[in-house]
């Protein structure tokens, strides 16, 4: 029997990423390879690339030029880019890096297999289409491998809401929902192997509208037709858009068992002129009555958003709209980012901030975000909530795992194994963590 190929990717950038990933990996399981955490050790290298941020490409071909000497050692070597890069940049790629056998955009995973054989083969492989066929029914999970406690699951993909700044709808294209037969199936699959805890996944994750009995499912159908499967304990969904909270989403938030108190709501901007020069058609009012419906239905909801500060033209009366919708609301978490110009989006022919104007903008919106999020956790002390364990952590016979509102918690208790859901009663509130006692 000949040895295994040893598969080694390197993930970039979002969940959606790493949902990713983990599927592309049981693609080429079928192929021979088995996973390896070492680059040096690998048969195939591939990169699963983020075009979000501001030189992602560049540092892609920095990560690929250190694989040279690795290549250089072993001539058979495979060296692949996939992800939101690989789909922007396309051939281009090979061209600037000949190290690189196989191009793979996002939406072609399924078709791995084959390209994996054309390199194998001796050849170069790139796809970069946008094909009809459905890539999940494709990619099907190899069954019954034993999985962490909680789980990835992506029901819709691509974005069609085209935000000044973001390139997504570029990189991945259209909104496609998943049908909602196939998610269910997958998410019974995963609680097999026991998953208890599963989060949506979707670039607009709010806005799905799979089909499925009886017609379209919106994402509370989905939610309360996964609340039905015994073992799931908990479900979680992200990233969601203000314009696609309807009714029924507000109503899951206040009544379904499984679904956590926890919302990832991006804003972008306080502002109604930056929000109406980044399209984003929601003003800085109806974000915050999307909050308070939210309150309403769940009053311990936690919140997190993003923030984007120095897009162009954005003066400092605009940031200050910005510090304070931040006040108004009241954050559990905060992504904040700098504005960075992405080539072939409308803001990138802008005139821009100077950058040492959106430095002191971001230092002074993560100080703010930097308090709320400590309130939140110190709110948290005396109170009882629920932890899903996940693994040891750093000190002897302590276990570490995510509350209910996915504050990192930690226990220090005898007979508790990963996976396991539990009361605990918070007692401390560190920097970056909270300390509890089971009750
Ligand atoms: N510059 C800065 N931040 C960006 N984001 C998306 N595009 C850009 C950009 N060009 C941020 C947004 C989005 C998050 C995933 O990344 O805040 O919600
Ligand atoms: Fe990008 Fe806007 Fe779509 Fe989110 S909603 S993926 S920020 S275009």
């Amino acid at each position: 029997m000949t040895a295994p190929k040893k598969l080694y990717i390197k993930t970039y950038g979002c969940q959606m990423n790493v949902y990713d990933s983990e599927r592309m990996a049981e693609a080429l399981g079928g192929q021979g390879y088995v996973p390896t955490d070492r680059a040096d050790d690998a048969d195939m290298i591939l990169l699963n690339t983020c075009h979000i941020r501001e030189k992602a490409a560049e540092k892609v071909y920095s990560e690929l030029g250190r694989y040279k000497s690795l290549k250089a050692d072993k001539p058979d070597l495979k060296i692949g880019v996939a992800g939101c890069v690989a789909q922007a940049e396309g051939e281009e790629i090979m061209r600037r890096q000949p190290l690189v056998d196989l191009v793979v955009g996002p939406q072609s995973y399924h078709r791995l297999p084959a390209l994996e054989a054309k390199t194998r083969a001796g050849e170069k492989a790139l796809d970069t289409d946008f094909p009809e066929d459905d890539k999940f029914e494709a990619l099907k999970r190899r069954p019954k491998a034993a999985r962490g406690p909680t789980a990835f699951l992506t029901v819709q993909e691509g974005c069609d809401k085209f935000c000044a700044f973001c390139v997504v709808p570029y990189t991945r294209g259209a909104e496609v929902s998943r049908p909602a037969d196939r998610i269910l199936t997958e998410a019974r699959d995963l609680v097999e192997r026991g998953v208890r805890e599963i989060t949506l996944l979707g670039q607009n994750v709010n806005a799905y509208h799979g089909a499925g009995a009886g017609g379209d499912w919106s994402l509370a159908r989905l939610i309360w037709a996964l609340n039905d499967i015994d073992g799931l304990e908990r479900i979680r969904f992200t990233t969601s858009h203000p314009n696609d909270m309807t009714d029924d989403l507000y109503e899951v938030h206040g009544t379904c068992p499984k679904l956590m108190p926890y919302l990832h709501l991006p804003v972008q901007s306080g502002s109604d002129r930056i929000l109406k020069r980044m399209n984003r058609s929601h003003t800085a009012e109806s974000y915050l009555r999307c909050i308070e419906r939210l309150r309403a239905a769940r009053p311990d909801i936690l919140l997190s958003g993003d923030f984007i500060v120095g897009f162009p033209e954005e003066t400092e009366a605009d940031f200050q709209a910005t510090l304070d919708l931040i006040e108004a609301v009241g954050y559990g978490y905060a992504y904040t980012f700098k504005y960075s110009t992405r080539p072939g989006t409308p803001a990138a022919e802008r005139v821009q901030v100077p950058e040492d104007v959106k430095d002191d903008r971001l230092q002074r919106l993560q100080a703010l975000i930097t308090r709320q999020q400590r309130a939140a956790q110190d709110a948290m002390v005396g109170q009882e909530v629920g932890v899903l364990f996940e693994k040891p952590g750093r000190l002897v016979g302590q276990m570490v795992g995510k509350s209910d509102h996915l504050h990192a918690v930690h226990v220090t208790a005898k007979g508790v194994s990963p996976g396991d859901l539990r009361q605990v009663k918070i007692v401390e509130s560190g920097a970056n963590s909270l300390a509890g006692v089971l009750v």
